[in-house]
């Protein structure tokens, strides 16, 4: 390579023209992200788009249209490694048929904070269900013979101020939770990039920390692929010293580093030289690896959207949660003869989370709802709802019943409607977005009352949420049932209908928990949301603004750990999710690092569960962590064995630079969830200690 060659493949452009002065070069695919090829090399040009649900439509510039998973909880809410991987390999294939040939997906952040904007996109609470799911998305993806990222590299855990947001953490907490999703989501999909992100960690920017890339990923980790930053997330050309291989979305960082300044550094400076050498090695591997060069991915392939829309059909039936069925609400039953269906434009769609990941059907949104504002992310702030209408699905599956719909903005209306009706069931939206947090877990536009009012007019009232974050249920005890369905995704409103009435058993199981109040989280409130403008680009308002989110507060007891450790009952805990028929899970029996037990399907339906085993305590403490799980699928009476092996790393501590696991008592249960465990099984267990 000749010494401008070098660096071609260490910088990208944003390919998309959202702000003036923004030229795509021809041979690029309007997505998030362009680097050249090398034509004399025969190196590809990479093409690169957003893909966290499916792939985005870019502020609506791109008008071709593809198909929208369920968010990325309610994908994982189907602990179902297969659905995440089929997943996967649908967005690759309509990327590739697109022409993209990179795409920037597996969102691995746990979800530290539930009020995190970009919670939807991301997967659970827990390092082990995270890095197992988003790895086998990322081996969908690939599957294509097209590179997928894993993002953002690391603990970038809120939108507020998220890029100077300060993530204080020791390292052996970080090591045993958000790192530890990353390792395991990295052995098991091996991306070819890890994005990494914008926030700040001990003191340095993500894309700029020594210790994250290189210390952690390209030592400890033995990674060999290649780091990308986040778009406008580069502070300086020193992040090429610090682990950051390609500078991406160049327009907005403060300076092109990665081109002139990179090669003229490298010139006078062997540091940098050697660099240089490792980052074209690094880019050029994993595009040879995944056969960019030989097996290119070409514009205008064809897309099979009726497939693909089953896809996104499955994986929506399997993640919608049933939280509550009294005296067996649900299904409904097909003699019901006046149905009301009330708010959330059920009429017309299901609701989408917003941002980069945003993507929309061919033919667009089925509503949309600017959101005003200025400045070039403006196009980002629209609520959309995809056009599936639970309304419709309804209907067609209930063909003798009167079904009415109210949008639900009078309450009276609303009141009197499901007065009238043998069933009302009312949905409930909450939007979330990149570059934004919530400020609490209310549902929004005053739709707690009326689900409190239409539940007193009716108490055979059903609760349909889409919505990307755990929320408050303050009328929860006058419903008859309530259904999860977060952003149920393109197919979203056939998948509802087919829960509601029993044409799918729900089958999903939270993959977060519902905290009963904010102040049982270890931040009663997001750092910096009450003191910081909403802000997409996430600048600091001026330049020595601070702000730091202490994650040392919880340590690696995310989530539902930190609930177990303070003994606080969540509202609906980590694990749970009801189902039509009846599961018992027996018999735990564990031998070094592998368990296993007995699941029974005690009902008289056909469903499918979630079998988890959960440490429960160790060496004398208690000590809650995930230690495996299992869905498994059963005919009524029927049962099966299951065999889970452990990751030991998910029972030790990060010590002295490696694992370990101390001496003594392991004490283990099987959980219908996370708070309702089963007979505890004990064994004793050697001490232990090793490297990655
Ligand atoms: C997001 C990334 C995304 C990138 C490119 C950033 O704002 O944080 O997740 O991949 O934009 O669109």
């Amino acid at each position: 390579m000749s010494a401008d060659e070098r660096v071609v493949l260490t910088h990208g452009i944003i390919a998309v023209p959202f702000v003036p002065g923004i030229v795509v070069p021809a041979d690029a695919v309007l997505g998030a992200g362009y680097v050249p090829g090398i034509a004399r090399l025969g190196v590809p040009a990479l093409r690169e788009s957003d893909a966290s649900l499916g792939v985005a439509y870019v502020m609506g510039i791109r008008k071709d249209g593809s198909t929208p998973l369920p968010s990325g909880l309610a994908q994982a809410a189907s602990w179902n490694p297969d659905i995440l991987f089929k997943g996967g390999a649908m967005i690759g294939s309509e990327a590739r048929a697109k022409g993209f040939n990179v795409l920037l997906a597996g969102g691995a952040n746990l979800t530290r904070d539930p009020r995190n904007g970009r919670t939807f996109e991301y997967l659970s609470e827990d390092p082990l269900l995270t890095g197992v799911l988003v790895g086998s998305a990322i081996r969908g993806i690939q599957s294509n013979d097209i590179i997928s990222t894993i993002k953002h590299f690391a603990l970038n855990g809120q939108e507020t101020g998220r890029k100077f947001v300060n993530s204080v953490i020791s390292e052996s907490a970080a090591r045993e939770s958000d790192l530890l999703a990353f390792q395991i989501g990295i052995e098991q999909g091996q991306p070819g990039s890890v994005m990494c992100s914008y926030n700040v960690v001990n003191g340095a920017h993500g894309c700029d920390s020594d210790w994250l890339l290189n210390k952690v990923l390209k030592r400890d980790w033995r990674y060999k692929g290649f780091v990308m930053s986040d778009w406008g997330a580069v502070p300086s050309l020193d992040a090429a010293l610090n682990g950051l291989d390609q500078q991406s979305g160049e327009q907005l960082d403060p300076k092109v580093f990665f081109a002139k300044d990179l090669q003229a550094k490298a010139a006078s400076d062997p540091a940098y030289a050697a660099k240089l050498v490792d980052m074209n090695t690094r880019i050029l591997s994993q595009i040879f690896k995944y056969h960019l060069d030989t097996n290119p991915a070409k514009p205008s392939g064809a897309i099979d959207f009726a497939a693909n829309g089953a896809v996104a059909l499955a994986a929506a039936e399997q993640g919608i949660v049933l939280l509550r069925n009294q005296n067996g609400a649900l299904p409904l039953a097909a003699s019901a003869k006046r149905i009301a269906v009330i708010g959330g434009f059920a009429n017309s769609g299901v609701m989408s989370g917003a941002g980069s990941s945003q993507v929309q059907l061919p033919g667009g949104p089925a509503v949309s709802i600017p959101l005003g504002g200025d400045g070039p992310f403006a196009a980002f702030m629209q609520i959309q709802y995809h056009a599936s209408a639970p309304l419709k699905a309804i209907k067609a599956l209930a063909p003798e019943a009167q079904v009415i719909y109210r949008d639900g903005s009078t309450i009276a209306d609303a009141v009197a409607q499901a007065k009238t009706s043998d069933v009302a069931i009312v949905f409930a939206t909450k939007w979330s977005t990149e570059g934004q947090d919530s400020a609490d877990f209310s549902l929004p536009n005053g739709q707690d009352a009326l689900i409190a009012a239409v539940a007193e007019a009716n108490p055979n009232t059903i609760v349909v949420l889409e919505t990307g974050n755990p929320v408050d249920m303050p009328w929860l005890g006058k419903t008859a049932a309530v259904i999860e369905a977060w952003f149920p995704g393109g197919r979203g409103g056939e998948a509802i209908a087919n829960v509601l009435f029993g044409k799918v058993n729900p089958s999903g199981h939270l993959p977060i928990t519902f905290p009963a109040s904010a102040a049982q989280l270890p931040r009663s409130v997001i750092d910096g949301y009450f003191d910081l403008e909403p802000n997409f680009a996430g600048d600091p308002p001026t330049p020595d603004t601070k702000l730091d989110a202490n994650y040392n507060i919880e340590g690696s007891d995310v989530g539902y750990r930190w609930f177990a450790r303070n003994l606080h009952k969540a509202l609906f805990p980590f694990g749970f999710g009801l189902s039509y028929t009846t599961f018992a899970s027996s018999g735990l029996k564990v031998s070094g690092m592998s368990a296993s037990f007995t699941v029974q399907n005690t009902g008289s339906r056909q469903g499918a569960t979630v079998g988890q085993v959960y440490l429960v305590s160790r060496a004398g403490a208690p000590k809650q962590r995930l230690a495996g799980f299992a869905r498994v699928d059963l005919q009524p009476g029927a049962s099966q064995t299951v065999k889970v092996t452990f990751d030991p790393r998910i029972l030790a501590d990060w010590k002295d630079g490696g694992w370990s696991l101390p001496a003594g008592a392991y004490t283990f249960a099987l959980g219908d969830d996370a708070e309702h465990l089963g007979t505890p099984v004990t064994v004793r267990m050697a001490a232990r200690s090793w490297k990655d």
